[in-house]
């Protein structure tokens, strides 16, 4: 039986995939280094799944380590979440994230070139378009990244490229995601960051929820868009983990390198989502109006039309569902 490793499977979205590989019968392992996800995710990802989750506290940079693991699994994919991704920090710290992404890439490489395995699913985003020139954003829009954490992604695209012209028999894809909320269906996993400078909306919107925060920062209300405030194209979780497995079969059967946008193809704006979660939740958000963030663009939403026709993958849940089960999660974990 085949075997996917998945890097950083213990984080956000890993997580969220390892419950729908688990559904679709899929043996996987995890490695993860813990830097951004709580211990008790693993006991929670063994509820979500029925099984005991294979997995090893590992830095991607300990190649040797990797080779082990690769070895021991008998692993035949991988699936390569692990990375830092805060664009505030990696402006502040870019070495850091050059080291975590770029090296630690490299490392889980090596570690599949001495192992013989050469199918490779990459987490990529949209971060890579950086502004956009138009909207909605196909996969051939230019590469214009702001910052380094975007950087970071396209040097491993641009990796990846030339990996599948040095050697034959590679197959990657590098899935690049728009914005993921919401939770699994079970309440026990969500988007639950160990690191305080990871700072997206729906888990700034959370914190406010738990009181600890009075308000949310609205990030600018003179964009020009319709409200004024930044439009972004928001997926619920389990359709983005959905597109993993889509992924994985069109990786068993296609060589060579594809990418492929993961949005809805809706664009919503702060003042719509924080509208949309107060309706499921009865809850109501406080907001200031604070100056715009630095490295935000107005306007980002995608075409997911090659995905749709490619992949065979398409979104189900809409904003109030996607919300409904961001409020679950906050719901069965307010102590
Ligand atoms: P996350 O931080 O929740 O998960 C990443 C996991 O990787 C964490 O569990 C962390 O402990 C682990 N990790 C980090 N560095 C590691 C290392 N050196 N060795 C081993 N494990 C390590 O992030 P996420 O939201 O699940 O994102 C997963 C991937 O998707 C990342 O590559 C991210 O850049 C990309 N992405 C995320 C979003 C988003 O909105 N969440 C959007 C676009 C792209
Ligand atoms: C951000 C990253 C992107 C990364 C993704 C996942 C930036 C510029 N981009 O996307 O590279 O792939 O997260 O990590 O950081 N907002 C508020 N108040 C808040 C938080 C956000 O108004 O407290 C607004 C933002 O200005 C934006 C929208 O909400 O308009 C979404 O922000 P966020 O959730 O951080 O996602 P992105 O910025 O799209």
């Amino acid at each position: 039986m085949s075997c996917i490793l998945i890097t950083g499977g213990f984080g956000y979205i890993g997580s969220h995939t390892a419950t729908i590989l688990s559904e679709n019968n899929k043996k996987f392992v995890i490695v993860d280094n813990f830097s951004n996800c709580k211990r008790e995710i693993v006991d929670r990802l063994k509820m979500c799944t029925n099984d005991n989750v294979a997995h090893y506290e590992c830095d991607i940079r300990d190649t040797k380590s990797l080779v082990k693991i690769i070895k021991e699994n008998k692993v035949t994919s991988v699936i390569h979440f692990a990375a830092l991704k805060s664009v505030a920090d990696s402006i502040i710290n870019p070495l850091e994230y050059y080291e975590v992404n770029v090296n630690g890439t490299i490392s889980l490489l090596k570690a599949m070139k001495t192992t013989g395995v050469k199918k490779f699913l990459f987490s990529s985003t949209a971060a890579v378009y950086g502004e956009p020139d138009f909207c909605p954003i196909d996969e051939n829009h230019k590469l214009k990244p702001l910052n380094p954490y975007a950087q970071t992604k396209i040097i491993i695209e641009n990796i990846l490229k030339d990996i599948v012209k040095s050697e034959i028999n590679w197959s990657i894809v590098c899935l690049r995601y728009f914005n993921p909320i919401g939770s699994h269906k079970s309440g026990l996993i969500g988007d639950d960051p160990l690191m305080a400078k990871n700072s997206n909306l729906m888990p700034e919107i959370i914190k406010v929820v738990r009181g600890y925060k009075n308000h949310l920062d609205v990030f600018g209300d003179d964009y020009g868009t319709p409200d004024g405030t930044g439009i972004r194209d928001y997926i619920h979780i389990m359709d983005l983990s959905e597109a993993h497995v889509k992924a994985l079969d069109f990786i068993d059967k296609n060589n060579g390198i594809n990418f492929f946008n993961i949005g809805t193809g809706k664009g919503v704006s702060v003042l719509q989502l924080k509208t949309a979660f107060e309706k499921v939740s009865g809850f109501n958000l406080p907001i200031k109006i604070s100056k715009r963030r630095e490295g935000d663009c107005a306007i980002c939403y995608a075409n997911p039309k090659k995905a749709n026709e490619i992949l065979k993958w398409n979104s189900k849940y809409d904003l109030s569902q996607m919300c409904q089960s961001a409020w679950i999660f906050v719901e069965k974990n307010s102590k």
